[in-house]
């Protein structure tokens, strides 16, 4: 197959720089793709450490200024891996320039930037993803199939935990991560990725209660100078969703020894289903029609051929990790290039973005806060954006 060049241009080489660069080289190994990413150009305000970042990324050129990066012609996809508080700037920057955009989670560091992004791509139009790349674990996947197929029947109770040690020691210095105009909350930023998978497997939320606690309310940043921390540090929800469901909602970043222990389960009339991420490449799953001797939860190997997301992948059993998840996400929104329709969108960022807004407000108020109330109500400063 002869394969055409889609220019790609990277804003932030952080860790998601890293992640997403790793992608565009992997992808067309592991699939055969009609497009050819070609790393352009890769931006960052530091010129040594930008300049290092492209030549280890495998870039073409790099610059200090994100305007080029969106404005130049040889670039067709705008990929944006900065903070959540710098990523409405550059989407409406890249949908006015008519460039489509991938960005990563959360979409905005608060809902009335996520308007704004959403409002910019509908208004372009352009095509938009967002890096809700855990949808694209072969497990988590598979769990989302067997619920559409019903295997477990009607979704009673969803349960979704985050927990990490990264702000565990109060000597951590302050940076962005801490400041909530620039990283989000820790209900935005971990919790987007439990939010996003509650929606895409139960469906839409009614209404939130939530309780939040910021254990450490100043730190240090590494020249000694200190800072307020305005983040929740650990949150915790009761949910609600519009099909009667309930739901179970905790992240935390101060969780001794737990380093990325992130857990899914779902019960439903007929089954459970259950994910824990230590465990990448296994489903649990409780079949209530299994005959009584055979009570319990089997483990599903979640590598087979059959299971989505494992195309091109290694044989059964090798493992496919982390890395994968990325690299399938640039394989399926190559795959849809030009004209298919790329899923996860904004507007699925934007809902997820109005759940994370429910839940701090809820938190902050300490009351029960619907959706509809979110979705429809002003979003503060941006008075005459469209919902
Ligand atoms: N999908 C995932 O698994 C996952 C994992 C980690 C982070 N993320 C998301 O990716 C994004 C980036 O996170 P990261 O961990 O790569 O961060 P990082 O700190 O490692 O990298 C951020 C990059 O953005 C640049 N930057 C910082 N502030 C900027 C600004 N104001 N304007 C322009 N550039 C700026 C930095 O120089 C750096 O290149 C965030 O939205 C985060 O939530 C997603």
């Amino acid at each position: 197959m002869s394969r055409r060049d889609v220019g790609i241009g990277l804003v932030g080489y952080g860790t998601m720089g890293k992640a997403h660069s790793y992608a565009y080289a992997a992808a067309p190994l592991i699939r055969p793709l009609p497009w050819r990413p070609r790393l352009r150009v890769v931006a960052g305000r530091n010129h040594d450490a930008v300049e290092r970042a492209a030549r280890d990324f495998g870039a073409e050129r790099f610059t200090t200024d994100w305007r080029e990066v969106v404005e130049a012609p040889d670039v067709e996809i705008v990929d944006i891996c900065t903070p959540p508080g710098a990523h409405a700037e550059v989407i409406e920057a890249a949908a006015e320039a008519g460039k489509a955009i991938l960005c990563e989670k959360p979409l905005a560091a608060d809902w009335d930037d996520a308007c704004r992004a959403a409002a910019a791509v509908r208004r372009a139009p352009v095509k938009n993803a967002i890096g809700f790349n855990y949808r694209r674990l072969p497990a988590l996947s598979l769990m989302k199939e067997l619920i559409d197929s019903g295997r477990i029947g009607a979704i009673r109770l969803w349960r979704g935990s985050w927990l990490s040690d990264e702000f565990a020691d109060p000597e951590i210095p302050f940076d962005w991560r801490f400041a909530r105009r620039e990283g989000a909350s820790t209900i935005a930023d971990l919790g987007a990725h439990l939010l996003d998978l509650a929606g895409w497997m139960v469906g839409e939320l009614d209404a939130v209660s939530a309780q939040s606690q910021t254990f450490t309310p100043a730190r240090a940043d590494a020249a000694g100078e200190r800072h307020d921390v305005d983040i929740d540090e650990a949150s915790s929800a009761l949910l609600r969703f519009t099909s009667g469901a309930l739901g179970v909602f905790e992240v935390g970043k101060t969780c001794v020894r737990r380093p990325c222990d992130f857990t899914l389960e779902v019960n439903g009339e007929r089954g459970t289903l259950r994910f824990d991420y230590a465990r990448i490449n296994e489903l649990w799953f409780g079949d209530g029609d299994d005959a009584p001797e055979l009570y319990g939860m089997r483990r599903i190997r979640a590598e087979h051929p059959l299971h989505p997301e494992t195309r091109g992948w290694w044989a059964i059993g090798q493992g496919i990790g982390y890395g994968a998840s990325f690299v399938n996400q640039i394989a399926d929104l190559l795959e849809r290039w030009p004209d298919g329709r790329w899923a996860p969108d904004f507007a699925v960022g934007l809902e997820v973005q109005a759940a994370c807004e429910a839940i701090e407000r809820a938190a902050a108020e300490r009351r029960w806060v619907t959706l509809e109330e979110i979705r429809r109500g002003p979003a503060v400063g941006t008075a005459g954006s469209p919902r």
